[in-house]
């Protein structure tokens, strides 16, 4: 009974003691759970953080500003108990020109906040309450508004925290362009003081300010150092000032799409390579984010869903780094941070590649699989760039594959940070510190010895520089005094660079170059020499309208093209090179080189040059009717008839076959494309741009670094970096299958088999379903026979082995053969034309020998053409 009541009891009380248990178990479990729903939500792109301190402030508005992104900024009002200041004013204006420029790193969000500003004429401090230590987000916001009592373009100011000099002499004197600053500093304490610091009779002004925490696991303490190599520890005691902050192969990034609300702005204009590069992307919910790595604090994953790669990494063999450069300011050390993401692979360890850092490696056969264990993972390094490490004011990060047999040669990069790290004075601008002191490296025994050694250097320099224009003077070529900038870089550069140039025997050179005595002289002497005549720049300055934009008729690595009248009324085309630009003189030079020893009606032609001022100016013949792509597609050019096409064909192979055979030595152009193939006011087509061109003595071939553009090079050149005619005759097969097909020769967007035209061409050639992929608007207009020449040709053309490839005279015959075709087929369309004569009499060879050209000679062909030609008129006699 005893049991039995306490069994009672117990039974009784179960229900009691169950429900607290279950009560509790249910507690657990949701607490469990939460744990976990919190531990996904963290590593899912939907977390949100919730900054502990977060000031943001409209100053000198009179009311709250809501941004689009969501965000509020408070008014001055609101925000008067964080400031401490003896005089002050607030300004304002209502609407500020939409012409001013917005710098990428700032969200178009945030221009509301630029329409007020608070001045401060003696100095002014924003103190903050920052709940919980550790590293905080400091955005400034600057711009001088126009029409107010103080002229704020003339405003000179520090800015400065209580260790960290984040502005040092600051002035905006451009009232065109808004500047935004963005700061990760790091606060020991609870409080957080901004001062803002005029000079002397001076004010300081600023526009918005955002104090704002940031995520503790966002900058940790240790980094790969790139030079020298090794490990770099002490981040945490850097203040941070963010230079860049890019999504690679996607869009920009609002705040509003990042839970820090940063603002990151797309690659493009980084990219030093986007002809080598292909943007992929996935959707952003199927990235993931690993445990203990990368979260959505670090980036979000619209950064990681998007990347560039290498284009068309299966296709061919590339063997080449994508490359970004982004400028900085010499003389600090910088973060880097890149984000990675294997959204390209199929399965894993697929992908190895290499990172680079300045020309330095900075992970070698990056294996992202190893690091994520999954594919679309997010994966991120830190780099730290030593100060000593950065020349020509740029960090050029790279990516390219890596040396191994296995994978895929790909190599890919999704996003892209760049910080700039407090030096010894802890400041972020100059070497002033806080206190107004100027902090140099070190002690005085440093300096002695730095100045010594700066001493020696200099004696040392000065007796080089004695003793070099000592054995110069001995030395000097005649003429020597009016040499000068153009004509020194048309010499060679280098001693041993086999250009065409220094191949030739200095006496020549001299008769070039050495005998320019006066202006008046330069013409005659010039144009004697093949390089056409001298102009002034003046003379060109008037040509173009002061090198007006609206004259701006090509853009290319080199610089731009203008077009322009001359004083007799002729049309020119100028290109205008970037000064200073090495690869620029050295592709400028080979195109003085090349087209001053060639002549031809299918050769764009040069007429002169300009060398004063140190600009590097080439006048052509115009080209009126452009290139030869723009009469295909992507224009609202009217379409080319197939005749057209053809005989357009024909002329652009007897310009490469005269290349190739018509001068002393073989010139290989290197750069045949539709784009190069330029178009006069008869669409008479004539091969331009030789800056890449290289001159081979006969029968070889010239090693050499691949240049040339995507789509269109030979692939056998790809693997041998072996450079002979028939890479051209490749790309002139490329140039064929275009023209007839009238699209792009790389099209990224399309499935994989049809991305390469050329290929997918081939393809479509050996299933006989070539008339699907012809331009639909002259498909119907081809006779077939000629298409089968064409098509034919372009397939020898295209041949995997420059050996198997026909010579550019064996194209041109099939070119002109395929023309005939053509002419006899519409013969035989129109029969009312059937009285005349058929047979064109002119036969267009004529041209080139009433040039005067001697040296292209197919005469033989040309009999051959005449032959098979009257055979077609005897069938269609029957
Ligand atoms: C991606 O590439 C395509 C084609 O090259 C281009 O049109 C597009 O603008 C690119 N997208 C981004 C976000 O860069
Ligand atoms: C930003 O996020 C919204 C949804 O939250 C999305 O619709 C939009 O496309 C995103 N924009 C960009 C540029 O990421
Ligand atoms: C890639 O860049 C690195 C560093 O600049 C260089 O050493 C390497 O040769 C480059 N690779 C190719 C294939 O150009």
């Amino acid at each position: 009974m005893i049991m039995g009541g306490e069994t009672k009891w117990v039974l009784k009380s179960q229900p009691f003691s169950s429900s607290i248990s279950l009560i509790l178990i249910a507690l657990l479990l949701s607490s469990f759970a939460n744990l976990v729903v919190s531990k996904d939500t963290n590593s899912s792109s939907t977390e949100k953080f919730s900054p502990p301190a977060n000031f943001l402030i409209d100053c000198g508005s009179k009311q709250q500003s809501r941004l689009d992104d969501g965000r509020i900024f408070k008014s001055d009002r609101e925000s008067s108990s964080l400031l401490a200041t003896s005089e002050d004013v607030q300004v304002s204006v209502d609407t500020i020109s939409n012409s001013t420029i917005v710098p990428p790193s700032l969200s178009p969000s945030s221009l509301p906040l630029f329409r007020s500003a608070r001045v401060f004429l003696e100095e002014s401090t924003y103190t903050f309450y920052i709940p919980k230590s550790g590293r905080i987000w400091v955005r400034l916001y600057f711009f001088p508004l126009p029409r107010q009592s103080y002229n704020l373009t003339d405003a000179v100011f520090c800015v400065h925290t209580d260790q960290i000099v984040l502005l040092h002499d600051f002035s905006v004197s451009n009232n065109t362009a808004f500047v935004f600053k963005e700061y990760l500093v790091n606060v020991a304490g609870n409080r957080f003081s901004l001062k803002f610091k005029p000079k002397k009779k001076s004010s300081a002004f600023v526009n918005a300010i955002e104090v704002v925490s940031a995520p503790d696991p966002l900058i940790s303490d240790a980094a790969t150092s790139v030079s020298p190599a090794g490990e770099y520890t002490g981040l945490s005691s850097s203040a941070l000032q963010v230079y860049y902050r890019v999504n690679v192969g996607g869009p920009g990034i609002n705040p509003d799409n990042d839970t820090l609300s940063r603002t990151w702005e797309s690659d493009k204009k980084y990219n030093a390579f986007p002809d080598g590069s292909q943007n992929v992307s996935v959707t952003p919910n199927s990235i993931k984010f690993p445990d203990g790595g990368a979260t959505a604090v670090i980036a979000p994953n619209w950064i990681y869903s998007t990347a560039e790669q290498m284009k068309d990494p299966l296709t061919m063999e590339p063997n080449f780094n994508l490359s970004w450069v982004l400028n900085v300011e010499e003389s600090y050390s910088y973060l880097i941070r890149l984000h990675f993401c294997d959204i390209v692979s199929k399965s894993l360890n697929e992908l190895y590649f290499n990172v680079y850092i300045n020309g330095m490696i900075g992970v070698s056969s990056l294996d992202l699989s190893t690091q994520t264990k999954g594919l679309a993972t997010a994966f991120y390094k830190d780099f730290v760039l030593n100060a000593s490490a950065i020349t020509n004011s740029s960090i050029m990060v790279q990516v390219g594959p890596a040396n191994l047999q296995q994978g895929t040669k790909n190599a890919i990069l999704n996003g892209l940070e760049v910080m700039k790290m407090s030096n010894i004075a802890n400041s972020l601008d100059g070497f002033v510190n806080v206190e107004g002191k100027p902090i140099r490296p070190s002690e005085r025994a440093k300096v002695m010895k730095i100045i010594a050694a700066i001493g020696l250097a200099m004696a040392v320099t000065a007796m080089l520089l004695l003793a070099t224009v000592c054995i110069r003077w001995q030395k000097r070529p005649e003429g020597w005094e009016n040499r000068k900038s153009f004509s020194s870089w048309l010499l060679p550069l280098h001693a041993n660079h086999s250009s065409f140039l220094s191949s030739k025997s200095s006496s020549r050179k001299s008769s070039v170059f050495g005998s320019r005595k006066s202006k008046s002289g330069y013409s005659s002497l010039y144009s004697s020499a093949g390089l056409g005549r001298f102009f002034t720049f003046n003379e060109l300055q008037n040509a173009t309208n002061f090198f007006d934009e609206k004259a701006i008729i090509g853009v290319g690595g080199f610089g731009k093209v203008y077009i322009g009248t001359l004083e007799d009324g002729t049309k020119v085309a100028i290109k205008r090179g970037n000064p200073g630009s090495e690869q620029g003189i050295n592709e400028f030079r080979t195109e003085i080189d090349m087209l001053s020893k060639l002549r031809h009606r299918h050769l764009v032609s040069l007429m002169g040059f300009c060398d004063e001022q140190s600009e590097m100016i080439l006048v052509y013949e115009y080209m009126a009717n452009g290139p030869l792509r723009d009469h295909l597609y992507g224009s609202n050019l009217a379409s080319l008839s197939w005749k057209q096409r053809l005989e357009i064909c024909i002329g652009s192979a007897r310009g490469l076959h005269y290349l190739h055979t018509g001068a002393a030595q073989s010139i290989i152009h290197r750069d045949v494309k539709t784009t190069n193939i330029l178009l006069d006011e008869n669409f008479v087509a004539k091969v331009s741009d030789f800056g890449l061109s290289k001159a081979v003595p006969e029968n070889t071939h010239v090693s050499t670094a691949v240049k040339g553009s995507f789509g269109y090079l030979d692939p056998e050149y790809f693997r041998s970096q072996q450079l002979t005619e028939k890479s051209d005759v490749y790309s002139f097969g490329v140039v064929l299958i275009e023209v007839l097909c009238a699209r792009t020769v790389i099209s990224p967007t399309l499935p994989r088999e049809q991305v390469n035209l050329a290929e997918w061409a081939m393809q479509n050639h050996r299933k006989g379903t070539l008339g699907k992929i012809i331009d639909p608007r002259i498909a119907s207009s081809i006779n077939p026979g000629s298409l089968k020449k064409i098509v034919e040709a372009a397939e020898k053309c295209l041949a995997d082995h420059g050996g198997d490839r026909p010579g550019m005279g064996d194209v041109l015959w099939n070119l002109e053969y395929a023309l005939q075709l053509q002419e006899a087929a519409s013969q035989i369309d129109h029969p009312e034309d059937k009285s005349t004569n058929f047979i064109p009499l002119d036969h267009p060879n004529e041209d080139d020998h009433k040039i005067g050209d001697s040296s292209v000679t197919y005469s033989s062909d040309k009999s051959e053409v005449t032959d098979l030609f009257s055979q077609i008129a005897k069938l269609q006699g029957r």
